[in-house]
């Protein structure tokens, strides 16, 4: 069986692709006929990339709850919609059919709402990897409550943050989470973002670890008791609210080039249609396969291709709340094995991490079930391909290598599993609707090739799709100059790639000041903040360096005057504490090194150049020197490197 959007050959591909590219709105207007609407748009697309102003769907009504579950009943109610799988092994698995998550989300929808959450309301969830997580996800979007959930690695100081941009009232969270051998006390973290903060009026508390937890009187109730309320009432059914198609769905927050990460917002009924597309075309779901994707909940991969996405296609989605390497390093095939997982979807530093224990906790693993293998959150090595591709996909898996960003809401660069191409390290062909463009540091369109066909430039998209971005948090302004003022009209995504002659992109890194850490994306500036706001450091410049496993590490230059202490090891140990405090342990350094003064332009800019190629090892081809202030302070950093 085939969803009626489904692409089936490379022929029908290319067909699609050309008369997306040609008509994008009589494209989308086609296949957004396959959900449930509450109303039908008056016109498919409105836009412009000055403002931005971009509008899907217009004067449509639309749930996206109702197409995640109300539309997949009576008929699918006894599926299995969600398989969790728990950080412990012998701890028992859960799984909720259509009907039971149905179930589940209303009766959440309604504990939100008698604690007084309403349709535009942010509620900011900080979660384990649960399924109350996804039950508390989708009970927001149920009531239009605008979710923003917040990664459970991040520290008190950068909720507090986002709970203010946001102008948050609620958040729901646990006691703590499980993640391989550490317990994380997530409701101490929250009450800590909460001193000083007067917006929060209601913290709905889900036991997980029952670690103790201080819960104040009038603010804080457990999620477990005013679940038995909304029972003890016989609510059951809650009416999914109709929101416009261009209400805000939720806001994710993610770093960019300066130091505070922005709120980027997705829009209902665009999002829906293009995550729901691309998750049917890039894997090539079947009804009935078994889809893990291994990513977390509090990044973009994990709203769109865990729970919205494979959803509204009525798919079974696999939950886990541990990691790939405890209590072993067999943990993902002891899953797939377990669930007969057909679709697996994860990171390259995880591929490359397990790489690392070898081909041994793969050993009495089937893994029969597979069909499609994805690779997703930054650039493959062909190394860590072949090895996934051979190992893991027995050399008969597509494997799926897909581009795109907390932004673009779904994918836009990806082979589709099967049906057309796959190259090692290569993204490949753009999705259609999605109109790639390489362009030089002026804007202008690439059209010179190297002599085999490739040519290379700064990756931007020129039309909108479906679920592109609508605007940063309460800053419009901030979405236009981050994404569309470098190259006016287009929209930019700080990638720089190739292309070759077969139209094939290969991605090939941040041009901007983010690093891409173990998949998950940091801003050199916040890095450097966070770093300065230890004491007895003057200044600091941090840069992205290659790291085997992370894909990239942190390398960061460091004035420091301090004087109680001489201990380098030490000094060094406190700032990362100071790191972890502020933003969180995913942004430690992996590299400290103490300079006496940092390579400046003679108008006081840090060449940051220079300190790149000293941290990737190339400092014999850093090239002219001449225009800094002092040249002498090069020599000195490059003698110490790390
Ligand atoms: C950045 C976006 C999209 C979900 C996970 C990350 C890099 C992402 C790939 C890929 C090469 C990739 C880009 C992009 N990236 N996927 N398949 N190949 N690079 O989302 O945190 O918004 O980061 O991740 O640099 O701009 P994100």
């Amino acid at each position: 069986m085939h969803y009626p959007y489904q692409i089936t050959s490379l022929e029908q591909y290319k067909q699609q692709y050309q008369q997306s590219i040609e008509n994008p709105a009589a494209f989308w207007n086609d296949v957004a006929q396959h959900f449930t609407w509450k109303k039908p748009w008056n016109q498919t697309l409105e836009w412009e990339f000055t403002s931005p102003k971009v509008q899907w769907f217009q004067g449509a009504q639309v749930n996206i709850t109702e197409n995640c579950l109300d539309r997949h009943l009576p008929q699918n109610a006894h599926t299995p919609a969600l398989i969790w799988e728990p950080n412990d092994p012998t701890e028992h698995q859960r799984v909720f059919t259509y009907q039971d998550l149905y179930d589940k989300v209303c009766q959440f929808a309604h504990v939100l709402t008698n604690n007084g959450v309403q349709k535009g309301d942010r509620v900011c969830i900080y979660m384990g990897m649960i399924p109350e997580l996804a039950i508390a996800v989708l009970a927001c979007a149920r009531i239009g409550a605008i979710h923003s959930v917040i990664f459970g690695g991040f520290s008190a100081q950068s909720i507090a943050d986002r709970l203010y941009d946001a102008q948050a009232e609620f958040i729901v969270t646990c006691d703590g989470a499980y993640r391989g051998a550490k317990d994380i006390p997530l409701k101490a973290v929250i009450d800590d973002a909460l001193v000083g903060n007067n917006t929060v009026k209601r913290v709905i508390v889900c036991t997980r670890t029952r670690t103790p937890v201080s819960m104040l009187k009038g603010r804080d109730v457990w999620w477990e008791d005013e679940v038995k309320k909304v029972e003890s009432q016989q609510q059951k059914h809650f009416p999914a609210v109709a929101m416009e198609a261009e209400d805000p769905l939720f806001i994710l927050y993610t770093s960019g080039s300066t130091g505070k990460p922005k709120g980027v917002v997705h829009a209902c009924g665009g999002y829906m249609v293009y995550t729901t597309y691309t998750f049917v075309n890039v894997f090539q779901y079947q009804p009935g396969d078994v889809h893990f994707c291994t990513a977390d909940i509090g990044w973009i991969t994990g709203h769109s291709y865990i729970l919205y996405g494979p959803l509204c296609a009525g798919a079974t989605t696999v939950l886990f709340e541990g990691v790939p390497t405890w209590p072993d390093a067999g943990r993902f095939w002891d899953i797939v094995d377990k669930y007969k997982v057909n679709i697996l979807y994860t990171a390259p530093t995880a591929i490359r991490s397990l790489m690392g224990f070898g081909i041994g906790p793969l050993q009495g693993k089937s893994l029969s079930s597979l069909k499609t293998l994805g690779t997703v959150g930054e650039p493959i090595n062909e190394e860590a391909w072949h090895w996934y591709h051979t190992h893991v996909g027995k050399g008969k898996c597509p494997v799926v290598d897909t581009w795109w960003q907390t932004e673009t809401g779904g994918v836009l660069v990806s082979n589709l599993a099967g049906i057309t191409p796959q190259k090692p390290s290569w993204a490949t062909l753009p999705l259609p609707g999605v109109a790639v463009q390489l362009v030089n540091d002026k804007g202008e369109e690439v059209t010179e090739a190297n002599e085999e066909g490739v040519r290379s430039g700064n990756l931007c998209i020129t039309a909108p799709w479906p679920s592109i971005l609508r605007t940063t948090y309460a800053d419009h302004e901030r979405c236009r100059t981050n994404y569309f003022a470098t190259y006016p009209g287009k929209y930019f995504t700080g990638d720089g790639a190739l292309q070759d002659a077969d139209g094939n992109i290969r991605i090939t890194g941040r041009v901007d000041d983010v690093l891409n850490v173990s998949g998950h994306r940091i801003g050199t500036a916040e890095v450097e903040n966070a770093i300065n706001m230890h004491a007895g450091v003057v200044e600091s410049a941090v840069v992205g360096y290659p790291h085997d496993v992370k894909g990239q590490g942190i390398y960061a230059f460091v004035i420091y005057q301090g004087n109680h202490s001489n201990d380098e090891a030490l000094i060094r140990k406190d700032i990362l504490q100071t790191v972890t405090r502020v933003i969180g342990a995913i942004a430690k350094p992996d590299k400290i090194q103490f300079v006496t003064g940092l390579p400046k332009t003679r108008s006081g800019k840090i060449m940051r150049r220079i300190l790149r190629k000293i941290a990737e090892g190339e400092w014999q081809h850093i090239g002219d020197t001449s225009t800094l202030l002092d040249p002498a302070v090069v020599n000195e950093i490059i003698n110490n490197r790390l």
